[in-house]
């Protein structure tokens, strides 16, 4: 946890100068303005935000409202509230997932700063749960291994049966 914090202080000013650098400058009349963006482009369209934001609900297993809160009185959500301290965990996320991406890897991004091809991305470590346990893998029984793989002169387990009507492999 110590660690964590010292990481998240390091990697939170770095990005910082890099996030400075990549502000928009104009901002149309016509653009869906967002009210509350402090990591996320701020001319983000509508379509984007809504793609960055199902990519993060997927790779956490998790609802809107794991990092949005609903609004008592009117019942409706609060997207721009930061009442949760999730939602502010998740742009320190962002943010460090930028900054792993920009130092250690040169990734491919789209409009919005998402990884979209390979490196590293919130299901990198998420995979598809919102608070990743830190497991040892070297614990693990080795044919529950992170590659499923069996110890060296294991026989290779028979290839699964297709359901029937799937097609022949195209041996790609
Ligand atoms: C893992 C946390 C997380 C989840 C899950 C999540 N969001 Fe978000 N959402 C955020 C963060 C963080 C921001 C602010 C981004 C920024 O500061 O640039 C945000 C911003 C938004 C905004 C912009 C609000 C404004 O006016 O500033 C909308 C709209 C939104 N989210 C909708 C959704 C919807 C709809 C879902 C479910 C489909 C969802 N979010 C799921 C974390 C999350
Ligand atoms: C390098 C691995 C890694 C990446 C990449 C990553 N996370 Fe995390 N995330 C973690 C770990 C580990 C924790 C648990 C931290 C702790 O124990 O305090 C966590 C916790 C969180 C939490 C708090 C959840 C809770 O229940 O406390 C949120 C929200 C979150 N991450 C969102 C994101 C989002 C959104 C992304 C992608 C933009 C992302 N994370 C990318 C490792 C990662």
């Amino acid at each position: 946890m110590k660690l964590n914090r010292k990481l998240f202080a390091i990697l939170g000013l770095s990005s910082a100068v890099v996030f400075m650098a990549m502000a928009p400058v104009t901002h149309k009349a016509d653009e869906p303005k967002f009210k509350n963006l402090k990591v996320l482009p701020k001319n983000i369209t509508g379509e984007e935000m809504h793609k960055v934001m199902e990519e993060w609900e997927h790779a956490l297993g998790a609802r809107c409202s794991l990092c949005h809160e609903r609004n008592q009185e009117t019942n409706k959500m609060d997207f721009a509230s930061d009442a949760k301290p999730e939602k502010q965990m998740a742009r320190e996320m962002f943010k460090m997932t930028q900054a792993i991406n920009k130092k250690y890897f040169h990734s491919k991004k789209d409009s919005t700063g998402v990884v979209v091809e390979s490196n590293v991305n919130c299901y990198s470590c998420h995979r598809g749960v919102s608070h990743p346990e830190i497991i040892r893998a070297s614990e693990l029984p080795r044919s529950q291994g992170p590659n499923g793989q069996a110890p060296a002169g294991t026989p290779p387990p028979p290839p699964p049966t297709p359901p029937a009507g799937t097609p022949p492999p195209s041996g790609k």
